[in-house]
C-alpha cells in the first residue's frame, strides 16, 4: 500500500501541473469529456442529466413537485443551453442560468436544430416552433425564457434579483466554486421560501487517466501543496458535511445528501489523504453525491 500511495502521490503531482499548464495556456476547457461536434452524444448528456435531476425531484419531494410553471435557475451549466432548452420544454416557465466562463458562444446553430429536432422526435407535445423562437432570442441578447448570464464575480444576486427562483439545478460544477460560503449565501437570497435545491457534485480527482484508478487523488496533498497548482476552476476539495453545514449556516432545510458512487473499501478511500481529510467526517468513500435541500 506504502508504495502504491508514493506512486499515486507523485503521479497526482504531475497531473496537478499538466492541469494548472493547461489553464495557462488554453484557459478554462470545455466541461464535457466531448466536444459539441459530437452533437448526438452532447444531446444525450444533456436531457440524461435532467432525467436524472427530475427523478432525484421526485423521490425527494415524494411526487408532489411539478416543474411546470417554475423560474429554474442552473449554476455552471457548462458547454451549451441544451439543458435549458430541454426544461423549457417540459413547462418549465424561466431558465436562468450563471456561469464565469462563457463556454456557450461558440456553440454552432445546427447543434440547436439537432436537439429541437429531438425534441420534435420525442414529444408531440413541444411547441418546436415556441421553443425556437425563446433560443432565437437568448443568442441575439433578447428577452428570452433562456436566460444565460456569464458574471467574472458569479454574483446571482445581481444578476437574477431577490427571491425570484423556484428551483435550484446544478451538475458537476458546486465543487469548481471559488466560494461555496458566498454561494449559498447568495443563493438564499435570490430563492423563494419553500424553493428547491437539487445538485449533483463530483468529489473526484478530474483528470481523466488518475480519476479512474485513483479518484481521491487530489485530497494526497496538504493545502500548501495543492494551493501551488491553484487556477480558477480547480477542484474546491469542500466535502459533503462543509456543503450541508454552509446550508444549514444560510436557512436551508431537510438536506440530504445521497452517494452515487462509493469507494466500497472505507480503508482503500482513507489511504494516503492528506491530514486534513482523514477524520470520518471527510466521508472520503464518497465520489459524487446528490444534495438536495428547501429553502425555508
Ligand atoms: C465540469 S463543468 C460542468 C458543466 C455542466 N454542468 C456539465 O455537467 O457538463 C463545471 C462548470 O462550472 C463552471 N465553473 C468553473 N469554475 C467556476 C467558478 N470558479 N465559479 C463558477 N463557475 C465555475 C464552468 O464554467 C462549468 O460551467
Amino acid at each position: 500500500m506504502a508504495l502504491k500511495n508514493i506512486f499515486y502521490y507523485l503521479c497526482g503531482i504531475v497531473f496537478l501541473a499538466l492541469a494548472k499548464l493547461k489553464n495557462v495556456l488554453m484557459g478554462y476547457s470545455s466541461p464535457k469529456p466531448f466536444d459539441v461536434s459530437e452533437a448526438e452524444k452532447c444531446i444525450d448528456y444533456d436531457i440524461g442529466v435532467v432525467d436524472h435531476w427530475l427523478r432525484q425531484l421526485a423521490d425527494y419531494t415524494k411526487g408532489e413537485y411539478s416543474i411546470v410553471g417554475k423560474s429554474v435557475l442552473e449554476l455552471g451549466p457548462g458547454s451549451d443551453l441544451g439543458i435549458g432548452l430541454y426544461l423549457v420544454s417540459k413547462g418549465c416557465s424561466q431558465y436562468n442560468a450563471c456561469d464565469v466562463n462563457n463556454l456557450v458562444a461558440t456553440v454552432p446553430e445546427s447543434f440547436y436544430d439537432k436537439f429541437l429536432a429531438r425534441l420534435a422526435a420525442t414529444s408531440a407535445e413541444v411547441d418546436i416552433p415556441a421553443l425556437a423562437e425563446q433560443l432565437k432570442n437568448a443568442r441575439t441578447g433578447q428577452p428570452s425564457k433562456l436566460r444565460y448570464v456569464v458574471r467574472d464575480d458569479f454574483n446571482i444576486v445581481s444578476a437574477f434579483g431577490r427571491s425570484s427562483i423556484d428551483l435550484v439545478f446544478s451538475q458537476a460544477a458546486f465543487e469548481h466554486f471559488d466560494d461555496i460560503e458566498a454561494t449559498v449565501s447568495q443563493l438564499s437570497e435570490v430563492c423563494k421560501p419553500g424553493a428547491v435545491l437539487v445538485i449533483e457534485i463530483d468529489l473526484m480527482t478530474h483528470s481523466r487517466w488518475i480519476r479512474e484508478k485513483d479518484p481521491n487523488n487530489i485530497y494526497r496533498y496538504p493545502g500548501y501543496i495543492y494551493n501551488m497548482f491553484w487556477f480558477r476552476g480547480i477542484p474546491n476539495r469542500v466535502r459533503p458535511l462543509q456543503y450541508k453545514a454552509a446550508f444549514e449556516r444560510f436557512g436551508w432545510t431537510d438536506i440530504t445528501i445521497t452517494p452515487l458512487r462509493k469507494i466500497e473499501d472505507r480503508e482503500q478511500a482513507y489511504s494516503g489523504m492528506a491530514k486534513d481529510f482523514t477524520d470520518g467526517e471527510s466521508q472520503m468513500e464518497y465520489l459524487t453525491v446528490m444534495l438536495c435541500a428547501r429553502k425555508q
